[in-house]
């Protein structure tokens, strides 16, 4: 547990400046906890070139839309080192299914080194939502899904199995109104009505990196 946002930040960061220097191949995640913790990797290591970025889930909106997690890794990140990592990145502006196919393509067989994951007030990561059926499959590595949260658009998100192959997981929560979901997901058992608490590495570590208030419920 972290006193504050800013060392959760900081924590994150340093864990996926690690990964980057190891030449890892990095799946990140989206939404808004993410974007202090990516500038301060940047602040931290100018050269990512040995590594490779991944995204976790994307938003159906093209890459410079306001909601595109990619543009705010772009901005946060990307844009701020001077030697970026090998980029791959959900097509968001294709059809859903045709984004999805494209990209379970390139993702292949490849075993994520860091899988950085955000936790929503309803409990879901990436863009697998409590309940939905995408949590309940073992074949596809990358679908199409409907959002359970704002922002209502369609979404792209790896499925458990990558997740849970990837040798580390990263869990950025941060904020009181975290409190309740980080609970059910680090404090309960595995359920499908808490995504967030089914993405662990099977064969490797997982890390939930909380700020204080975001660890409210949780005992010590
Ligand atoms: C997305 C994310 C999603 C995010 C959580 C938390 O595309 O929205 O990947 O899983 O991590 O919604 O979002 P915040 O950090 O904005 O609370």
């Amino acid at each position: 547990m972290c006193p504050d946002g800013e060392a959760a930040a900081r924590a994150t960061a340093e864990r996926l400046v690690e990964a980057a220097r190891a030449g890892g191949a990095i799946a990140l995640s989206g939404g808004s906890s993410p974007r202090a913790a990516f500038e301060i990797a940047a602040q931290l290591e100018p050269d990512w070139s040995r590594a490779a970025a991944w995204w976790g889930d994307e938003r159906c909106v093209p890459p410079d839309d306001a909601q595109s997690n990619y543009r705010m890794a772009r901005e946060a990140l990307l844009d701020r080192i001077s030697r970026p990592p090998e980029v791959h990145r959900i097509r968001g502006e294709l059809p859903p299914d045709e984004a999805a196919a494209e990209y379970e393509a390139e993702l292949g067989d490849l075993r994520l080194d860091l899988a950085l994951m955000g936790l929503g007030p309803d409990g879901h990561t990436a863009s697998l939502f409590p309940g939905s059926a995408t949590l309940d499959e073992t074949e596809r590595r990358v679908v199409a899904a409907e959002p359970g949260l704002e922002p209502f658009v369609k979404r792209v998100t790896l499925t458990l199995p990558p997740l849970r192959a990837s040798r580390e997981v990263v869990f950025l929560v941060t904020g009181s109104d975290k409190a309740d979901a980080a609970r059910r997901a680090f404090g309960g058992d595995p359920t499908n009505d808490v995504p967030g608490s089914l993405v662990r590495a099977e064969s490797g570590r997982t890390v939930a990196i909380l700020d204080r208030a975001a660890a409210r419920d949780l005992s010590a």
